[in-house]
């Protein structure tokens, strides 16, 4: 069975027929070709398909597709203002991005904490990366490149 759903992807309007059975990340990366959120365990394990719903982190394998109605989301691939730029940039000078498999998931998760929390502690910054799974870098690095993120972001504009 199907049914039309209507969504806000990165600032544009996409609307069409989804089987209700299909996933927000199965649309995003089959139907859309955004394929920056990543199908890592496909049941809300790993947080590599972290995408931001109406400005809230989310792990779009448990979203149903037919259960948004005009909602916002935000993809790696729509993060292009100058606090996402920072972030980026900040996961690469503290080599924070290895194999990069989670990072798209984690730098979301980033731009969600610094949405609700321009200045957190360490401890609020590891509470946003809880169900984020890494093989990599360990977890500290993820922190550093947050904690360069707001320090950079706290700076006095000149
Ligand atoms: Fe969604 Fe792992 S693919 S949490």
């Amino acid at each position: 069975m199907k049914k039309q759903v209507r969504l806000v992807v990165n600032g544009h309007l996409w609307e069409g027929e989804v089987d209700v059975g299909t996933t927000l990340l199965d649309l995003l990366r089959d139907d859309m070709g955004l394929t920056g959120a990543k199908k890592g365990c496909d049941g809300g394990e790993c947080g590599a398909c972290t995408v931001l719903l109406n400005g809230q982190p989310v792990n779009s394998c448990l979203v149903l597709a037919v259960s948004l109605d005009g909602d916002i989301v935000e993809t790696i691939e729509g993060l292009d203002d100058e606090e996402s730029r920072i972030i980026k940039e900040s996961y690469v000078a503290t080599g924070a991005v290895q194999c990069g498999f989670c990072s798209p998931g984690m730098i979301i998760a980033t731009k969600g904490l610094l949405n609700q929390n321009p200045n957190p502690t360490v401890e609020e910054i590891e509470t946003a990366f809880v169900g984020h799974l890494c093989r990599c870098t360990g977890y500290a690095r993820t922190v550093e490149a947050v904690q360069r993120a707001v320090r950079l972001l706290n700076e006095p504009k000149q």
